[in-house]
């Protein structure tokens, strides 16, 4: 299809879901900037699409700036922006506020998830409202997680973060939508991706996370078609996994019973 975006920038876009991303928004005709912290897969991506390879930490804000700053002045104006870059540690041995194990320190983990889930989204905003809003509209979108909706078994801080990511993402609709500001927040499930520790992004499974059967893992493909179909229709809320709404609705309706049921959940998956 032809799509109204001409230019595209996606972070996290040498791997998995913004790999996706960048090559569906390439097939529809949208010049596709590849941004990521691994600036090997970022050139890789970007050179199979005849885009932009752009190698920085999405979470420092005055690369964001000067990369928003770059793009404009040589690329084109920027219509659409996705902050799709993620981390995930897992806690700690002692469990949701615990200060040891994994692979760094507790406090770096909950400092590295604030950052990258959430204030690289705050600083992509920063720099590109006022162009958008100059020139009379944008698309801002995010990638969050359905963990930001419910959570994350055995990861408080990812947990925390994402659902740090949906407000922002609410505040963005609420106090900018009326000066053209489109946003989008995609909140999947479990996605084919090197975050859970699947390589060959092109699989999907109709069994579920870590083995269980749970609702199955969606191919990194087939997130980034709902991502860009739910951005033509303007969607606030993409949820690739729909059964996510019927959780959502649980959780609201009585919250003891969810914990419950979490509980017995994170038993049977041996958390
Ligand atoms: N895979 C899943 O099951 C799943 C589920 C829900 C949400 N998500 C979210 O989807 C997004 C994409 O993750 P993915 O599953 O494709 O994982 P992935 O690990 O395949 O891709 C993440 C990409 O982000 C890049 N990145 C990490 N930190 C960065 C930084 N500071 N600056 C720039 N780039 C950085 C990585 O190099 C990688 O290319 C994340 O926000 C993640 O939290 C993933």
């Amino acid at each position: 299809m032809t799509s109204p975006i001409r230019t595209a920038v996606v972070t996290g876009g040498g791997h998995g879901i913004g790999r996706a991303l960048c090559r569906r928004l390439h097939e529809d005709g949208v010049t596709a900037v590849v941004v990521d912290i691994d600036a090997a897969a970022a050139k890789t991506v970007a050179s199979s699409l005849d885009g932009h390879a752009f190698a920085l930490d999405a979470s420092a804000e005055i690369a964001v700036k000067d990369l928003i700053e770059k793009v404009e002045a040589e690329i084109g104006a920027i219509d659409l922006f996705v902050s799709n870059a993620g981390v995930g540690f897992g806690d700690g041995e002692e469990g949701a506020a615990s200060k040891g194990g994994g692979i760094r320190s507790t406090d770096d983990r909950w400092d590295a998830c604030w950052r990258v889930n959430v204030m690289a989204h705050v600083y992509a905003a920063r720099y590109l409202l006022p162009r958008m809003i100059a020139r009379g509209g944008g698309y801002i979108a995010s990638v969050a997680s359905a963990a930001g909706l419910l959570s994350q078994i055995d990861d408080a801080a990812y947990s925390a973060t994402k659902h740090a990511a949906v407000a922002f993402a609410e505040s963005l609709a609420i106090t900018h939508g009326e000066q053209g500001i489109n946003v989008s927040v995609v909140c999947p499930q479990a996605v084919a991706t090197r975050m859970i520790g699947i390589e060959d992004d092109s699989v999907s499974t109709g069994g579920g996370f870590g083995g269980n059967d749970v609702d199955g893992i969606l191919s990194a493909k087939q997130v980034a078609d709902c991502i860009v179909d739910g951005i033509y229709e303007k969607t606030f809320l993409i949820l690739p996994h729909p059964q996510v709404v019927n959780y959502v609705q649980r959780k609201a309706s009585d919250r003891d019973r969810w914990i419950t049921g979490m509980q017995r959940f994170r038993r049977r998956i041996g958390g």
